[in-house]
């Protein structure tokens, strides 16, 4: 009697041992993987901690950065800006968005933050990954991609939206405008379209206005920018896209990083899940996108990110 309560104690014990191991094969697929980023040489000679993703009081870009960023992206020569201008634009943003100057929201060293980067790639058609982008705290998503429709495939959640003034869009009180400042005029932008209105336009017509919750508005430092096509892309396209930065800046913001929606078509396109291919020669703008996408790989392969790749559901 004694042996058999013994037995069972033991078959028990098998069962949930073999129960756990089940349970974290599955879920391992989904989301626990090693994220050891200190012992990875490779990832430690790109990603610097000290480089703040958001433009503050205390981190407004330092002459170094500003020159970078001003030799980094192709739009910028045509504004002849200088330091000093520049600084006189963050400073109005300053004062009229208070949010900016407490700064980002608090990063891992306070909690471990799941995030989901939502980019625009047609693969997330007929993907169904919208459950499992909602759980995620924190959801980036970018420029105009649109929800309603397509709830099933990109989910419904929406904490960030990374957008600049050529690819603004309206915004629900509870989402966080991330500002990608590629150029100056991008800040002086931000700062009418949100007041008194925007007269003009930058290498194409703008909004005038757009509606957004202002406590809410974050605005990327362009030091970050800098790097990012300094030490990720070495340098080696016009300026990093919106998506790749997302993917940076999720880096930076997040422990966890679950990317989905990237990738382009068969022809090389950066076509979107919305929408029927426009331009056939589109390619990936300016930016070096056959490079991005080896990153974002690389990161995968590496372990620093999951990447969600094109499913199709439908038969
Ligand atoms: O086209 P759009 O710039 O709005 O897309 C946002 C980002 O999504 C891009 O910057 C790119 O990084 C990513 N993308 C992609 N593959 C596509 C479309 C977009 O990787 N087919």
């Amino acid at each position: 009697m004694k042996m058999s309560s013994k037995l069972k104690s033991l078959v028990v014990l098998l069962i949930v041992i073999n129960l756990c191991m089940f349970l974290h094969d599955s879920l391992s697929e989904y989301f626990l993987y090693a994220n050891e980023r200190e012992d990875d040489p490779w990832f430690t000679q790109r990603f610097d901690k000290a480089v703040e993703p958001f433009l503050t009081v205390e981190h407004k870009l330092s002459m170094h950065a500003f020159k970078w960023w001003k030799a980094s992206t192709q739009l910028q020569p045509i504004e002849r800006q200088s330091f000093d201008d520049y600084q006189t634009v963050v400073d109005a943003l300053l004062k009229t968005f208070p949010a900016i100057s407490k700064g980002a929201e608090p990063g891992p060293a306070e909690r471990c933050r799941m995030c989901a980067v939502v980019g625009n790639s047609a693969h997330l058609k007929d993907s169904r990954y919208g459950h499992l982008i909602d759980i995620h705290d924190v959801v980036l998503r970018m420029n105009k991609s649109p929800i309603k429709g397509y709830e099933e495939d990109v989910g419904t959640k929406t904490t960030h939206r990374l957008m600049y003034p050529e690819s603004a869009t309206d915004l629900d009180n509870i989402t966080h405008l991330v500002l990608l400042p590629f150029k100056i005029m991008d800040m002086v932008w931000l700062q009418k379209a949100l007041t008194t209105g925007f007269k003009g336009e930058t290498y194409q017509p703008v909004r005038a206005n757009i509606q957004v919750n202002k406590s809410l508005v974050m605005v990327l430092n362009p030091g970050f920018i800098a790097y990012v096509h300094r030490v990720w892309l070495r340098r080696r396209s016009g300026y990093p896209s919106t998506g790749f930065l997302a993917v940076i800046l999720a880096l930076h913001m997040c422990e966890e990083v679950h990317v989905f929606g990237y990738g382009a078509d068969r022809d090389r396109n950066w076509s979107h899940y919305w929408e029927k291919l426009k331009n056939p020669n589109l390619g990936t703008g300016l930016h070096y996108g056959k490079q991005e996408y080896y990153l974002i790989q690389k990161l995968a392969d590496r372990k620093k990110i999951k990447l969600f790749k094109r499913r199709f559901t439908k038969s």
